[in-house]
């Protein structure tokens, strides 16, 4: 139920954010920057273009439309990228944001990283209240990390996943599924992650933005990958849920979890609570779709945040049912022409 009452200092609005399928939206995700340290094969193309700096939002605007969105219902904050960690000074932004934690109204402060730079922030994210990251590697082989990342190092990222840890952050690790790259490493990469207590989670690759490669080529559906895994372990489904896409099941073997995010085999759009912000303050109300709302502008308009709650109802309103990915050899246009890294995963 979405019941109208008053906001402080606003005029009438709704409280919670509801899009036209009855969807409650109770989670942002912030793309903090469009940069990163790393050239994903899947995610970037190797010259990218970035934004001009001028072009962002402060990160007191950045903190300004965060904290309305909690205003208006939003439970679970997620801090992306590009890579989030390498904008300056961003742990001025986790530090205000954290307010919302301590009053008890932010049930989660989180990030999704390449954990590149995990090392130097790991004990500062964890005195923000930070418990839970995400980490982003597909490979444990030097070499073929470096030929993912195209410039990345693997033992700073190995290195800052223990930094994290000793900071006592729950760290999941995220993998794309890569024909021919790493899916012969799947297993050995969960042996790996369980054995550290973490969970993983597999994610199928989405086609978003030109990388300079057929998708077709890349693509792999974890409906195989499931089923290869299925021959070495026992797979038990699980109800377990932390608010994400991910769908979990229980290794018997080796006592962790393995998550399976699959936009492509199995849409999962309908239980969708989520928008995207990005770093010039966008809203995208689907990763796989063109619309757009701009925050900025009416943000900027006024010091009181009417008009940004308007716009905010206005774009959920406009929220479409899903996306319309396909990845197959006769389609070579991706399903939208900017990349994960501008959106923010
Ligand atoms: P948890 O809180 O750990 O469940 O995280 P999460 O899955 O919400 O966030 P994470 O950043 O780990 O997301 C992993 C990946 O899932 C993203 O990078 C995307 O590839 C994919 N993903 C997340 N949300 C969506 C979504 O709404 N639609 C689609 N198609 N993919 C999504
Ligand atoms: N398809 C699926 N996942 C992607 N990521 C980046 N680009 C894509 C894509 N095209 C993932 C990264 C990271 C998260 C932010 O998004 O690996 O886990
Ligand atoms: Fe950077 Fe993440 Fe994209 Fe890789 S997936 S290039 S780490 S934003």
């Amino acid at each position: 139920m979405n019941h109208i009452r008053p906001i402080s200092g606003s005029s009438t609005v709704s409280p919670t954010l509801v899009d036209p399928f009855g969807r409650q939206i109770d989670y942002l995700r912030v793309s903090v920057t469009d940069r990163c340290d790393f050239r994903c094969v899947y995610c970037m193309s190797e010259h990218m273009t970035f934004l001009p700096k001028p072009d962002l939002l402060t990160l007191e605007e950045l903190d300004r439309i965060c904290s309305a969105f909690v205003s208006r219902g939003v439970r679970k904050l997620r801090i992306t990228g590009g890579e989030p960690l390498v904008r300056r000074d961003i742990m001025t932004l986790f530090r205000s944001l954290s307010r919302h934690l301590e009053s008890g109204v932010l049930k989660e402060l989180t990030l999704t990283t390449n954990g590149s730079q995990l090392t130097r922030f790991a004990k500062e994210l964890a005195s923000y209240g930070i418990k839970r990251i995400n980490v982003s590697l597909d490979t444990l082989d030097p070499v073929k990390f470096k030929a993912l990342t195209r410039w990345g190092d693997l033992s700073k990222v190995l290195e800052g996943i223990d930094a994290a840890q000793q900071a006592g952050i729950h760290v999941k690790i995220n993998a794309v599924a890569l024909k021919g790259d790493n899916e012969d490493e799947i297993a050995s990469l969960m042996e790996w992650a369980h054995g550290r207590s973490m969970d993983l989670a597999l994610i199928e690759v989405m086609p978003l933005g030109d990388v300079g490669t057929e998708r077709v080529d890349q693509y792999l559906p974890l409906s195989l990958v499931r089923a290869c895994l299925a021959e070495k372990y026992t797979l038990e489904d699980i109800d377990f849920r932390t608010g994400g896409p991910a769908r979990y099941v229980q290794i018997k073997e080796t006592g962790g979890r393995l998550g399976f995010i699959t936009p492509l085999t199995h849409n999962f759009c309908e239980g969708c609570n989520r928008v995207r912000l990005t770093c010039t303050g966008t809203l995208y109300m689907c990763l796989g779709q063109e619309d757009a709302a701009d925050l900025r502008g009416p943000m900027r308009a006024s010091e009181s945040n009417d008009l940004l709650y308007a716009a905010m109802d206005n774009a959920i309103a406009r929220k479409p049912k899903g996306h319309d990915f396909v990845i197959d050899r006769r389609t070579k246009q991706p399903a939208v022409g900017r990349h994960m890294s501008h959106t923010g995963g």
